[in-house]
């Protein structure tokens, strides 16, 4: 296929889930403009509003409207996180400064999921937690009177550290986290900075004084970077042409990929960078290339650890082996990312295999044939439907529908870049 023309993404889920949460906490009432629509949004924006938030219908093209009461409120029901990991972890570290019960769930795969990751350094903090059969949900957590914490994360993940950091803005105590490999997201530090918390960064560590208040705020959410990285990986494989995808985040704790698209030989401009509350947004141009492998490092995967299911199936395409190096993580995440990227395609037909916690990826010039199967995970799907644009491609994939945990209308996306 050709490409061309000018696409938008939906809004940053990370961002998106952020902004929902602290407006819950301001008194008073916020505005949300290009908020993602999807699943995963609408997961947090539920159980918010059993927390006493009043949120507006969270709809594309519409501005969604929180009014917070500058606490949480008791539920009354349990909390059903959905497919959402970031809800989940980053609602633990605001629960457990409130004084009361709260049971959170979610869906097969959230079930799954490690939280001791994060209860355990809340629970040093001073919460209580019960669970309910094992590292994972259900559990239920009581806050209370937090005490500060100095931590070292054992792994890096921005769900930890915003669980930490939105535990000591809660409880108005101080924090330091420290991550271990390299420096995840920090959409929410970018965030309290500007309702007036003052955050240290030092030697990797990241030190929050509960200097701030969170007041009521309008924000507008940038294009999710690894929502455009599908579009972007389609117009590489493409057989010519341009695409120009507008208003996307360009965050350098996001933009990981773009470096390793780089050396494997991809032109990408980056073009009309502006700020938007406290976050770089750019146009990304992209345009088809031959691809060399490359080697990804564990001081990078921070910063692409959602763009990995992408980048994998781009490297089946490179000349040479692509190795990631250290991304056990993504035994983790929605499905066991790692085994099952490296299972799909080998299904269709290319070379790939997991070594300790490394993956490795051979090109070739093979159409790429056989069935996916997803476990319901969102990145997987789309992934594999990049790889599918290929001519000659024939691919099969079980379960195209959960893209829209992160990608609503994900399928026409990937149709409108297409030009004849
Ligand atoms: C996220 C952090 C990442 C990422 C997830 C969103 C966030 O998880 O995989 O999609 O918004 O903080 P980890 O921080 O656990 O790596």
């Amino acid at each position: 296929m050709k490409v061309g023309g000018t696409v938008r993404v939906p809004g940053d889920k990370s961002i998106t889930h952020r902004a929902l949460l602290f407006a819950a906490l301001a008194r008073g009432t916020s505005t949300v403009d290009g908020a993602l629509t999807s699943l995963d949004a609408r997961s947090s924006a539920r159980v918010l509003r059993q927390l006493g938030a009043e949120i507006s219908p969270v709809r594309e093209g519409v501005t969604v409207t929180v009014a917070g009461r500058g606490r949480l409120r008791r539920p009354t029901a349990t909390l059903n996180c959905g497919n959402s990991g970031t809800t989940t972890r980053l609602l633990l570290g605001l629960l457990a400064a409130h004084p009361f019960a709260a049971t959170l769930t979610g869906d097969r795969s959230l079930r799954r999921r490690p939280m001791r990751r994060v209860t355990g350094p809340l629970t040093a903090m001073g919460a209580r937690v019960e669970e309910r059969g094992g590292d994972g949900l259900p559990l239920t957590i009581r806050g209370g009177q937090l005490q500060p914490l100095v931590y070292e994360m054992p792994v890096s993940s921005a769900q930890i550290k915003s669980a930490i950091l939105l535990a000591g803005v809660a409880g108005g105590v101080a924090v330091s986290v420290r991550e271990p490999h390299g420096r995840s997201r920090d959409h929410s530090e970018r965030m309290l900075r500007a309702f007036g918390y003052e955050i240290t960064e030092r030697d990797g560590w990241v030190d929050l004084h509960p200097t701030g208040r969170i007041e009521p705020f309008a924000i507008e959410v940038p294009g999710d970077p690894s929502s455009a990285a599908f579009l972007v990986g389609a117009a590489v494989l493409a057989e010519g042409g341009e695409l120009r995808v507008a208003g996307v985040g360009v965050n350098p704790t996001r933009t990981g990929f773009l470096a390793v698209l780089r050396r494997m030989g991809v032109a990408i401009a980056v073009e009309n960078t502006t700020t938007r509350v406290g976050e770089p947004v750019a146009d990304l141009v992209v345009s088809p290339a031959a691809l060399a492998a490359t080697d990804v490092e564990p001081g990078e995967i921070p910063t692409l650890i959602d763009e990995i299911p992408l980048l994998a199936v781009l490297a089946t395409r490179a000349r040479g082996t692509t190795r990631f190096r250290e991304v056990g993580e993504l035994r983790v995440k929605e499905s066991d990312r790692l085994g099952l990227v490296a299972e799909n395609l080998r299904a269709v037909g290319a070379e790939a295999e997991v070594q300790g916690d490394d993956l490795l990826v051979t090109g070739s010039d093979a159409p790429p044939r056989g069935r996916v199967r997803t476990a319901g995970d969102h990145r997987l799907a789309m992934a594999f439907a990049v790889l599918g644009t290929l001519p000659g491609a024939k691919i099969t994939i079980d379960d195209l529908a959960c893209a829209a945990v992160s990608f609503p209308r994900f399928p026409e996306a990937l149709r409108s870049i297409r030009i004849r």
